[in-house]
């Protein structure tokens, strides 16, 4: 009797995965996609059909229709209310392979799953082993936060970091935009934004910038793959990009100096110059028109020159510019020492401060994204020895990225306040997609897991186990990758 395959690894670990000891389905030269012929999934079968052509080396076809054929990836929506519930259900038995859920992004997550079950056996056939998969995230809010303004990234990058995150099921990418050393957004009502600050990075290296029409690719390619883009403009600290092009923002009325250092803190707004105001509020009302999302991130973090009550001001005019827009605000978690209106996002990062500010801001309603330095932000090294990164919160090895809570991480924070988790990645040293990947992978699908998974399924010792197919699935890609010594790759 043929042994039956062993099921392959998936990350993260699903809520209920089970071997019904079949024959596998095997993909052959007649495996169709079917799905309903509605505009919404047509982009979702040919996702389909296109990350299963590139597995196996053959084009797929799609088919628009319903029937019983044998020897089909069935797609089915049940419910389509938006994209807020991902939850979905994968059947394979050896006939078909049926995915089922309640929202374009659910069918895209059991795309996923699909795609880390198959396998190749002994005789070079791609095989899906007999399975039922029900599956839910824990957290709705999965991110990734890429600073593209230290170093910039260019659009073909950012779609492979897209990829991955969509292979490890995150589906929030946020962006941070702007920053001391360039602007990296085209915006309408202030071109010398992009025309005068973009093409500065850290250390004099080449900078850059996405047009209007790059940043509709980036949100159109992260929307096919259930990924939401949440633009970043920080204020009203990390300016002097945006005080280098318009001079009317300094007291002086002139503009100041380019930036290519690294150090933090020093750049600011001014609340009693006119021109602030009028900034803030075509700056965020042009960024929130560009995103069809509905959170835009106002930054907030480390203005060490400023007092207390301008800051409040500052934040609190950026906040009503963001929500005259119709969007919802999210900002680092030093907003959480302003008034923040109830529904506020507020971003923990900084381990090292005291808990309570937090713990009144989410009594008045805020609620909590977990990006932890010394947990998920994956630019800090991984020990002395890692070349790359740096390493004020610390190291970071892979289990320091797996093994943490978010629901108790803030004293004083309840579990019902935790919107989701994001990891970080801040390019100060980090100049192309090759150090970037050799930094998230393999932390970025610990902090995938942390997101997805619930507690009670999440285990280091598994987790270590499961990993190491991922592997050889980063070297087809051509990523750069650590060898965690954690692991037995
Ligand atoms: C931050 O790391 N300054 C948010």
């Amino acid at each position: 009797m043929p042994a039956v395959p062993a099921v392959p690894a998936v990350i993260p670990k699903p809520a209920r995965l089970e071997a019904t000891g079949d024959e596998p389905f095997v993909i052959s030269e007649s495996t169709t996609v079917v799905v309903d012929g509605r505009p919404d999934l047509i982009g979702i079968a040919v996702l389909a059909a296109d990350l299963l052509g590139r597995v196996t080396g053959r084009s797929i076809e799609v088919r628009y229709a319903d029937s019983d054929a044998p020897d089909v990836v069935r797609l089915r929506l049940t419910a389509a209310e938006g994209d807020a519930d991902e939850s979905y259900r994968l059947v394979s038995t050896a006939g078909r392979v049926e995915l089922v859920a309640k929202s374009p992004a659910g069918l895209v997550r059991a795309i996923v799953t699909l795609r880390q079950l198959l396998t190749a056996a002994p005789d070079g056939s791609l095989r899906v082993p007999s399975v039922i998969v029900e599956d839910a995230p824990r957290y709705r809010w999965r991110g990734l936060s890429i600073d593209v303004a230290r170093h910039f990234v260019a659009k073909r990058d950012l779609k492979v970091l897209i990829g991955l995150m969509a292979h490890y099921k995150l589906n929030v990418l946020h962006l941070h935009l702007s920053d001391d050393q360039g602007w990296r957004l085209q915006v309408r009502s202030r071109p010398q934004l992009t025309r005068l600050s973009s093409s500065t990075s850290v250390n004099g290296d080449p900078g850059g910038y996405y047009s209007a029409d790059d940043y509709a690719d980036i949100v159109a390619f992260a929307s096919a793959r259930g990924v939401r883009v949440v633009p970043e403009i920080d204020v009203p600290g990390h300016v002097n990009a945006a005080t280098h092009a318009y001079g009317n923002l300094t007291p002086s009325g002139e503009p100041t100096d380019a930036y290519t250092g690294i150090e933090v803190g020093f750049s600011r707004l001014y609340a009693d110059l006119p021109a602030t105001g009028d900034f803030l509020r075509e700056v965020f009302a042009d960024v929130a028109a560009m995103t069809p999302g509905e959170y835009v991130h106002i930054g907030g973090d480390e203005v060490l020159t400023m007092e207390p009550q301008e800051y409040a001001t500052l934040v609190a005019a950026a906040s009503a510019a963001v929500r005259a827009a119709g969007k919802k605000v999210v900002g680092w978690q030093e907003i959480a020492h302003t008034p923040l209106e109830p529904g506020t996002v507020v971003q923990y990062w900084d381990t090292r401060v005291e808990p309570e500010p937090f713990a009144a801001a989410a009594q008045a309603g805020a609620l909590f994204l977990m990006s932890p330095g010394k947990h998920a932000y994956l630019d800090m090294k991984y020990d002395a020895d890692t070349v790359l990164g740096l390493e004020w919160a610390g190291h970071i090895e892979l289990r320091d990225a797996y093994e943490w809570e978010p629901s108790t991480l803030i004293p004083g924070v309840p579990a019902e306040s935790v919107i989701g988790v994001e990891a970080a990645i801040w390019t100060e040293t980090l100049r192309d997609l090759h150090a970037l990947t050799s930094m998230l992978l393999p932390r970025l699908a610990a902090i995938a897991e942390v997101a997805w998974t619930v507690p009670e399924d999440r285990d280091w010792d598994d987790f270590r186990a499961r990993i190491v197919d991922q592997g050889p699935f980063w070297d087809r890609l051509g990523l750069s990758w650590y060898r965690s010594p954690q692991v037995d790759w």
